[in-house]
């Protein structure tokens, strides 16, 4: 149960074993204290309406650190004009429910004017790495989420960070951001959690219909193909790319943004034979959804 708690200096919502807070400076407060007591804070980012993908992170961080902080906030920097900002979808209540039966302990979860106070001019922006796929078809999407992760690091002051594969690029894009700007702030990686049949687990799969629940599964197919070429010994990322393609437009429902084999570092295109790790990365839209997925060929 979320209860309110009053005092004199700061206004506090605590569950039994969780902490909620509002406001940076209070974060930053408790970030201080914790790492002055020597602990390690872990950190997950988040826009809510978690699943199971988002509580693998939790567990990953909790793993590694003492203290393990979610931040919860829909982001409207990251979200482009005619996008799903207005009807993403929010359960603050349900969240905490989840992030306290894995053993979360602050739940950072600040207003909008909290995160971008009136006439702020101020924004983090990687260079190349965001033009290509996702920035291609999203072109204001990763200053939106350099802009607020870079926040987020602020008032968390964490030791270490975890993302998820599902969102390949923006892992690469946040690692190089953490290293451009000397954050000292450590980024785990966690494997993409998928639905019992292959569907990658996505807060906006809420949005899917029966009928668009079962087309979307011609992602994960494309992504097994490219899997099982790689396995018999293809190794042209044209030849593996067009299968991927074909496979996802054969479901007749499926609208393709992209489908890409790329350097999981610095998202440009495999010249020639594959010959390292290499990303297959897909984005479609399925009525008015928009769905991304992704594996590694050749991972250890
Ligand atoms: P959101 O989409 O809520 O995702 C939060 C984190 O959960 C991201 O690191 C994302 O990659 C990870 N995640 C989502 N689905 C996953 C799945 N099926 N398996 C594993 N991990 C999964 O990504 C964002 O929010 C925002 O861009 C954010 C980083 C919070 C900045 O606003």
């Amino acid at each position: 149960m979320t209860r309110s708690l009053s005092c004199c200096v700061t206004w506090v919502e605590t569950t039994d074993r969780m902490h909620i807070i509002r406001s940076i400076e209070e974060m930053q407060r408790e970030a201080n204290s914790h790492r002055a007591a020597g602990a390690v804070i872990g950190f997950v980012p988040t826009m809510g309406f978690l699943h199971e993908g988002h509580l693998d992170l939790l567990r990953l961080a909790r793993r590694r650190s003492d203290v393990t902080v979610c931040s919860i906030f829909v982001n409207p920097t990251q979200f482009g004009e005619g996008e799903d900002l207005a009807r993403y979808p929010r359960d603050f209540d349900r969240d905490c429910r989840l992030l306290e039966a894995v053993g979360c302990d602050i739940v950072f979860a600040p207003g909008v004017e909290e995160m971008y106070p009136e006439g702020d001019t101020t924004w983090v922006q990687v260079e190349g790495l965001t033009n290509v796929l996702e920035g291609a078809f999203r072109p204001t999407h990763f200053r939106g989420v350099t802009t607020v992760v870079a926040k987020l690091f602020h008032a968390v002051r964490p030791h270490l960070a975890a993302f998820g594969q599902k969102d390949a690029q923006q892992v690469a894009v946040i690692r190089r951001m953490t290293r451009d700007l000397r954050f000292g702030v450590e980024i785990a990686v966690a494997p993409i959690r998928r639905e019992k049949d292959g569907l990658a687990m996505s807060s906006r799969n809420t949005y899917l219909d029966k009928d668009e629940r079962k087309e979307a599964l011609a992602l994960y197919r494309s992504l097994q193909t490219a899997q099982r070429l790689f396995s018999g010994g293809e190794r042209r990322p044209e030849f593996i790319q067009r299968v991927v393609e074909e496979e996802i437009l054969r479901s007749g429902a499926m609208k393709l943004d992209y489908t890409a084999v790329v350097h999981p570092d610095s998202m440009q295109p495999y010249e020639g034979a594959i010959d390292g790790p290499a990303l297959v990365a897909v984005a479609a839209r399925i009525g008015s959804t928009r769905l991304i997925d992704n594996t590694v060929l050749g991972e250890e």
